[in-house]
């Protein structure tokens, strides 16, 4: 003990490790009421180590060739010793990746979590988001199957509908006329270190910006406003260890559901790994439907929806992105100066859940082969999207707000 004592004194001495422990956990003070909403950032964190852990696994026996990606990843499910587990890990890893961050994003646009002084952390959260999209499209061509190969296509030829420079863009995104060998090798390295590393930094620089301000509350307001002689929140509690007891739980529960798919439900219906994607991928033969994963068709739906203008679906290809786009403005489209759906009117709660059912909706129609109706509804859903940064804008006009009270409540 004292040894280790010695040992501690020695490196901090040298590095901030007790000082930098101290800030984040054991005197970094959260709000007392924190509910099941605040489990989504640990859940996403954890999910982010088993992506790396296991990715790091599957890489060392994954051939990034286009003639040996296929059946490298058949070797991994088949002969290598767990490779099976590791690959379901990592591809259901992937879902639940989105599952918890759309969760996460949810409690913030509930919670007014975006608003000042917090802007920035949700602006590097809608940077995340960006970068967890690019990091699941690259990954996925890498299996080599039908649908890793056609949606790659599909997405990368939508680059060739920007005005003037879109055919060559195109053609330098995939390295070739047609998604290749190349493309594969460039897309292996994309995922597996330049978006790692993207990732990885700016959730440091989302947790910094974090514990700078503080985190908010299901009643949003700032706990630092009222603080004890000694500067400590009086609705605060220590991180560590009562967060890190309470995360701990969400872990548990969370890994329970996590597992039961990979043991289970690996597939999950096609949701999570598409039947195509058993065949490998053929360059000469376009599969009848081609649909991306679930968690980017409410964003297909939308490109889907919009009509192509002189032949060109750039349209659509603005609408999807501005869909994401609108995110970073949030903060400032938001007026209202109530944080918490606790405290707002009828009209922001009602904004919220038909926003919520409209992202939902787009995304089942995303999953599904174009009919006339089809389109109409995603044409709907779509406006209705875009309705909602609308009404987030003129709603605190006219909106009666409820008292917000001085100290966090318990409810
Ligand atoms: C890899 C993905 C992410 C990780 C690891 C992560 C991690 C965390 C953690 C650990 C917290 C504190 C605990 C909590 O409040 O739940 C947090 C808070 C927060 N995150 Fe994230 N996050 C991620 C993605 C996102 C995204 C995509 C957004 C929004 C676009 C976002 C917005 C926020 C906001 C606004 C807070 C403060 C909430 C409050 O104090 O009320 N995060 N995040």
């Amino acid at each position: 003990m004292k040894m280790l004592q010695a040992l501690l004194e020695w490196v901090d001495a040298r590095f901030p490790l007790t000082k930098m422990w101290k800030e984040h956990l054991s005197e970094y003070y959260a709000p007392k009421n924190f509910n099941f909403w605040y489990y989504f950032g640990s859940l996403a964190l954890l999910v982010l180590v088993i992506q790396i852990v296991t990715g790091i696994v599957l890489t060392m026996s994954y051939k990034p060739d286009a003639t040996l990606a296929f059946a490298s990843v058949e070797y991994i499910m088949r002969d290598v010793n767990w490779g099976w587990f590791i690959r379901y890990m990592h591809s259901t890893g992937a879902s639940a990746f989105f599952l918890v961050v759309y969760l996460h994003m949810y409690r913030g646009m509930m919670y007014g979590s975006y608003k000042k002084p917090r802007e920035l952390l949700w602006i590097f959260g809608v940077l995340i988001y960006l970068a967890l999209m690019a990091e699941a499209f690259f990954g996925y061509l890498l299996p080599w199957g039908q649908m890793s190969y056609w949606g790659a296509q599909v997405i990368v030829n939508l680059f060739s509908a920007v005005p003037f420079i879109g055919e060559k863009l195109s053609i330098w995104i995939r390295g070739d006329f047609v998604i290749s060998d190349a493309t594969l090798n460039r897309f292996f390295a994309f995922h597996v270190i330049a978006l790692p590393f993207v990732l990885a930094g700016l959730v440091v620089a989302h947790i910094l910006a974090l514990h700078e301000v503080g985190s908010s509350n299901p009643d949003g307001i700032e706990i630092k406003k009222h603080k004890d002689a000694n500067g400590i929140p009086l609705d605060g509690i220590p991180f560590h260890p009562y967060y890190t007891v309470k995360d701990i739980v969400g872990v548990v529960v969370f890994l329970a559901f996590f597992f039961a798919v990979v043991f289970f439900a690996p597939e999950m219906g096609g949701y999570f790994i598409e039947h195509p994607n058993f065949e490998a991928a053929n360059p000469l033969k376009t599969p009848e439907h081609i649909a991306p994963v679930w968690y980017f068709t409410p964003f297909y739906a939308m490109l889907r929806a919009v009509p192509p203008m002189f032949n060109s679906q750039f349209p659509g290809v603005i609408v999807m992105g501005a869909a994401i786009v609108v995110l970073f403005f949030l903060p400032w489209i938001d007026r209202s100066p109530v944080k918490s759906i606790r405290y707002r009117g009828l009209c922001f709660k009602l904004a919220l859940w038909i926003f919520v059912i409209s992202f939902i909706v787009l995304g089942y129609l995303g999953t599904q082969p174009t009919t006339d109706m089809k389109k109409l509804l995603a044409q709907i859903f779509t406006t209705v999207y875009f309705l909602y940064f609308v009404a987030l804008w003129i709603i605190p006009k006219f909106e009666k707000t409820k008292p917000v009270p001085e100290r966090v409540t318990f409810k």
